[in-house]
């Protein structure tokens, strides 16, 4: 249907068929085809009528073929006009066959398997019944404190943006329309979510428009420019104004700068809560705010359905306010079909052959396998085959690893790190113990531990944190490992045995206590449904780890926020004349995060060499090549991430260190060598000025190239009027 259909169908509604078009439920709503009309507990609980339900606009959390055909069939019997329902759901990192959490995939560097991984999740959820997912989740994260860090790709505006466009264009396809195996994505949260104070859930986020346009808008416009459809705001205050109500963030920026025409949509609830946040009195204020701001879906509260009608009335509002809200909510609905075929590609029996399907796994094995990095490994990996090995941890035989957004995930079926060792190497030369619990333990726990892993040859300990230990408000104050994971480190460490540390947590962790007590470290995440498989696959050396970290590890919670993209300040601590004490520095640990963004190991290593530019300067138009041999100089293939960063000596404010502007993963046989080439454009070394202005200034750079943030000589240029 186009917009003059659409117009004309807005005209037949009545102001409530208007109003019930912005409200979002959750299924409780709708009982399907058993709907028996009864007021049922959730709405009398949100103080609206049935009537509301049969006219409202779009469902939150449904799926499954059949219960999304039979709601929506119930729907369109009960609504005057035959509008079909808008279905909508959290499909972040995979639908039914989970993939690693979107921190574990930003460190695969791997924008090929990104987006296959979104195509996959859309192909499942489509086939259930899902129109549109709340995801890519963009925001920027520089606090491990906070549990959304596992969403997010990590702390880096670039890498962020191309993750954002793999997976929008993973979701969305090429062509929504003729496409049913895509579904509608949603970015989310506008904006800056990632950045509240002291890294507490829902907390404050304050910065000047300059850092918040400079770090943390760019991956929000990089999903609008791959086309995604919708837009989630925030819970939080950005400059002061929580984002539901920020006409600034929503109107100026979005929708007049951004040219942004698409549906927005509030957080749960983040409408009512204008009044806690103090810029609304009341139900009635929240409305007005929030519609005033742009917001055409209320998702989960019901101030609009309650409050709109008399804000029009009294003239507070105009009804062509509302009508531009409902003409870009239905424009959606044309867009997926769902006039024509309001159950769209839900289909009981395909459902059954695509949701879990081996092919699918397999994706999900091998994005998980590239998703895990290595942090250190003093020889003992990879493992031997003949070898007898304890598996032992909280983790061993857990199937808790598939993240706190994983919604539809099973545990149950989830591989979990003793199967798939298991798989590998047989069950006769593995034990396992579980050592203690997450965060509780018994002496008998870690005795029976000792007894067991002093039978193998080697260790491998399987600890982490428990999913709802990070995710939604899931922030911890103290990043370590919890105590009793800890004493067990050192129980068998007592033993002397070549001991494997594998980690399934959803932050960067501070990690002494561990690192510092064992031989080798694989940082796995929340690896998804094949998790253990893919673990397994490296542990045995039978996939070679190529993980990267998009995060910085601190060196504890006290360096927070740390990243590697950050200011040199006037003092510091490195410079070569740097005093003793008068510097920006901690009397009792390094400024250094413990593991820096862009690290990861590999069974093998490489070198870099013959770092040259074609040129020492360019001007506006021209462009220099940057050109590196990269070596694999171990005995096992592997495939590394080359990374280019720039540093702006002298800007008209100050700028970061170091910038990631582009990165290559190449994979190298034992021995051989590849010149890996970047090209350096004017438009690389653009900046927001003082005035906001995006542009470039003529001055020194210098561009680095290496295998991660620390490393890679620095090679000058200048830029020329
Ligand atoms: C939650 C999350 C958001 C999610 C929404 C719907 O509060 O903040 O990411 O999409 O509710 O479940």
């Amino acid at each position: 249907m186009r917009d003059n259909q659409l117009n004309s169908l807005i005209q037949q509604m009545t102001l409530e068929e208007k109003i019930a078009q912005l409200i979002q439920l959750a299924t409780p709503f709708y009982q399907g085809s058993n709907y028996n009309g009864q007021i049922t507990g959730p709405i009398v609980e949100l103080g609206i009528t049935e009537e509301i339900v049969h006219n409202s606009g779009s469902v939150l959390g449904a799926s499954g073929a059949e219960e999304v055909i039979s709601i929506q069939k119930t729907h369109l019997e009960n609504n005057r006009l035959g509008i079909p329902l808008l279905f909508m759901a959290d499909v972040v990192h995979g639908f039914k066959t989970i993939f690693p959490v979107p921190l574990a995939i930003g460190c695969s560097w791997d924008l090929g398997l990104a987006e296959k991984s979104a195509e996959i999740a859309a192909r499942e959820a489509a086939v259930s019944g899902v129109h549109v997912t709340f995801a890519p989740m963009v925001d920027l994260v520089r606090d491990p404190r906070w549990g959304r860090v596992m969403e997010s790709t990590g702390e880096d505006p670039y890498l962020n943006s191309q993750f954002a466009k793999a997976f929008v264009r993973g979701f969305q396809g090429s062509d929504l329309e003729t496409d049913k195996n895509r579904v509608a994505a949603c970015v989310k949260h506008f904006a800056a979510y990632g950045a509240p104070e002291g890294g507490r859930d829902y907390n404050t986020v304050n910065m000047s428009e300059r850092q918040l346009r400079e770090s943390y808008l760019p991956a929000y416009k990089a999903a609008l420019d791959a086309g995604v459809e919708m837009v989630m705001t925030a819970f939080n205050t950005v400059d002061g104004i929580p984002a539901s109500a920020n006409k600034w963030l929503m109107r100026d920026l979005l929708r007049d700068e951004w040219k942004f025409d698409g549906v927005l949509i509030s957080d749960w609830g983040a409408v009512k809560e204008l009044i806690p946040h103090g810029v609304a009195a009341d139900e009635t204020e929240a409305a007005y705010k929030a519609i005033q701001a742009g917001v055409d879906i209320e998702m989960m509260t019901a101030c609009y359905v309650k409050h709109l009608r008399e804000l029009v009335e009294n003239g507070d509002i105009h009804e062509t306010t509302i009508d531009e809200a409902v003409l870009r909510i239905l424009r959606l609905k044309a867009k997926l079909g769902l006039f024509e075929h309001p159950y769209r590609a839900a289909d009981e029996s395909l459902e059954k052959e695509i949701v879990m399907s081996h092919q699918h796994r397999q994706a999900s094995r091998e994005l998980a396998a590239k998703s895990c990095v290595l942090l250190k490994n003093d020889g003992v990996l990879p493992l031997q085959k003949d070898r007898k090995i304890a598996v032992i941890g909280p983790f061993a035989q857990s199937g808790d690893i598939l993240g706190p957004w994983s919604w539809l995930g099973s545990k149950e079926q989830a591989v979990q790190l003793y199967d798939g060792l298991t798989e590998k190497a047989g069950s006769s030369l593995l034990l396992t113990a579980k050592g203690c619990g997450i965060d509780t333990g018994t002496e008998e726990q870690l005795n029976e531990a000792f007894d067991i892993a002093s039978q193998a040859d080697i260790i491998v300990l399987a600890l982490g944190e428990d999913s709802e230990m990070s995710g939604e408000a899931g922030s911890r104050a103290d990043i370590r490992l919890p105590e009793v994971q800890i004493e067990l480190v050192k129980k068998l460490k007592q033993l002397h045995k070549p001991t494997v540390a594998v980690l399934f947590n959803g932050r960067p962790l501070d990690l002494h206590g561990v690192i510092d007590h064992v031989d080798a470290v694989l940082e796995a995440w929340y690896p998804g449904t094949e998790g253990g498989a893919a673990i397994a696959d490296l542990l045995f050396g039978d996939v070679n780890p190529s993980g990267k970290l998009t995060m910085s590890f601190p060196f504890s919670v006290g360096q927070v926020p740390v990243y590697y993209n950050h200011f040199n300040t006037g003092r510091p601590k490195d410079a070569p004349d740097a005093q003793e004490r008068y510097v920006s520095q901690y009397l009792d640990i390094p400024n250094q995060p413990l593991l820096p963004f862009g690290f990861g190991l590999s069974y093998t290593t490489y070198s870099y060499s013959e770092a040259k530019l074609s040129g020492d300067s360019i001007n506006l138009e021209q462009s220099l090549s940057l050109t590196i041999k990269v070596t694999n100089t171990g005995k096992m293939a592997g495939e590394e991430i080359v990374q280019l960063y720039i540093q702006d000596l002298a800007g008209e404010v100050v700028r970061p260190l170091k910038e990631l502007k582009a990165f290559e993963k190449i994979m190298l046989q034992p021995g051989e060598s590849k010149k890996v080439t970047f090209t350096i454009t004017e438009e690389q070394l653009r900046y927001y000025h003082s005035d906001l202005q995006f542009k470039s200034d003529p001055g020194a750079f210098n561009a680095y190239v290496g295998p991660n943030s620390q490393q890679g000589q620095a090679l000058p240029f200048q830029l020329v009027k």
